[in-house]
């Protein structure tokens, strides 16, 4: 029997301008773009095999080591779309074997907690979409892959690069120019750091599709943010990272995850993801700054109340030196086995 196999990774990435709203649910369409950091596959990423073989009678996922339903529709969305790309190089090629035609077995693991709340399903479909892509030996142009990982889930599209990357919301209708690009590679700015902070492993409070919606449905402030705020730090914030201007990137970094989370609280009824340990980190570094006389450090947080702070490398110990004493007094933050502050590279 003859199996055809291609291993890939991909790491998580950590929006700093957030995607937060779909205009289309099924084809993962955002009513905004927005822009990520890629964290270092050393520290938060999935490893994908994907392997296809005439003789595999279904298609089955792997999820570490747990045999997981391929019935969603967006991983059959994505299968669907990678396997349409395959058939048409098999019909520019006769001499190609019919991959396309076969079932494929993919084996998924993370090498961090899933548990942790931190975004998995990024890594992940970026990891099943380039792993696919490669057994399929489809072109390397990671925004027309971008595409299809964005049907996976939307944050996805972004884990195809490394560095500093945008997602750009496209206007059409079928998606076809919704699909990520690279602002600067990540030798553009080697000195810029991320830190976690593990504040609950719990699993999230509302589901980031549920929660949208809802948004989008009912928060008046949402239109705002969409219309007036997120198009102009869109293109301030680009500009902050090829000037490699810290303190403006951590400004609009900080005030549009709390745009974001006021969106939340604005919805009804409201979405809560922050919690009082989630204040406390958003209090702590601003007072840092104001101490230091200028932004020096930057929190952003997703759909839950683990926090991810940017810093400048050579304020590493002032910054990660604050947040240990500061929170290793804190009652059970070193009891829990999860790491509670993790430095990771960017990537
Ligand atoms: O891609 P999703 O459906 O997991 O949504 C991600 C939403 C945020 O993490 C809150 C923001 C973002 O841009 O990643």
């Amino acid at each position: 029997m003859t199996v055809y196999t291609a291993s890939c990774t991909a790491p998580v990435n950590i929006a700093t301008l957030k995607y937060w709203g779909k205009r289309d649910k099924s084809l993962n369409l955002p009513t905004n773009s927005s822009i990520s950091v890629t964290l270092s596959q050393k520290d938060l990423r999935t490893l994908t095999t994907a392997s296809t073989s005439s003789e595999f009678t279904e298609d089955k996922l792997w999820l570490n080591g747990k045999l997981e339903s391929l019935e969603s529709p967006r991983t059959k969305a994505c299968l669907q779309d990678l396997r349409k790309l395959r058939a048409q190089v098999e019909s520019s090629n006769a001499e190609l074997p019919k991959l396309s035609t076969y079932k494929l077995h993919i084996v998924s693991e993370n090498n961090f907690p899933t548990a942790a709340g931190l975004a998995s399903s990024a890594a992940g479909f970026a990891a099943l979409v380039s792993s696919i892509a490669k057994l399929y030996k489809l072109p390397e142009d990671m925004s027309e892959l971008s595409k299809i990982a964005r049907k996976g889930s939307g944050s996805a599209c972004r884990s195809l690069f490394g560095g500093f990357v945008a997602w750009e919301m496209g206007e059409l209708t079928n998606g076809e120019d919704s699909k990520a690009v690279e602002v600067a590679p990540l030798s553009h700015w080697p000195t810029l750091k991320a830190a976690i902070l593990v504040v609950s492993d719990d699993k999230k409070d509302t589901p980031s599709t549920s929660g949208m919606q809802l948004t989008v449905g009912t928060s008046d402030l949402f239109q705002h943010r969409i219309k007036e705020v997120v198009p102009a730090r869109f293109e301030e914030m680009k500009k902050s990272i090829i000037a490699k201007d810290f303190e403006k990137f951590g400004e609009l970094t900080m005030k549009d995850s709390n745009s974001f989370h006021a969106v939340c609280l604005d919805s009804y009824p409201p979405i809560f993801y922050l919690n009082d340990t989630s204040k406390k980190i958003i209090k702590l570094i601003h007072k840092l700054n104001e101490l230091e006389g200028k932004i020096i450090a930057a929190y952003t947080f997703d759909a839950g109340p683990n926090a991810v702070i940017y810093y400048d490398e050579v304020n590493e110990s002032k910054v990660l030196g604050l947040l240990h004493n500061y929170f290793s007094k804190l009652g059970g933050w070193e009891s829990k086995d999860l790491t509670k502050l993790t430095k990771v590279e960017i990537e």
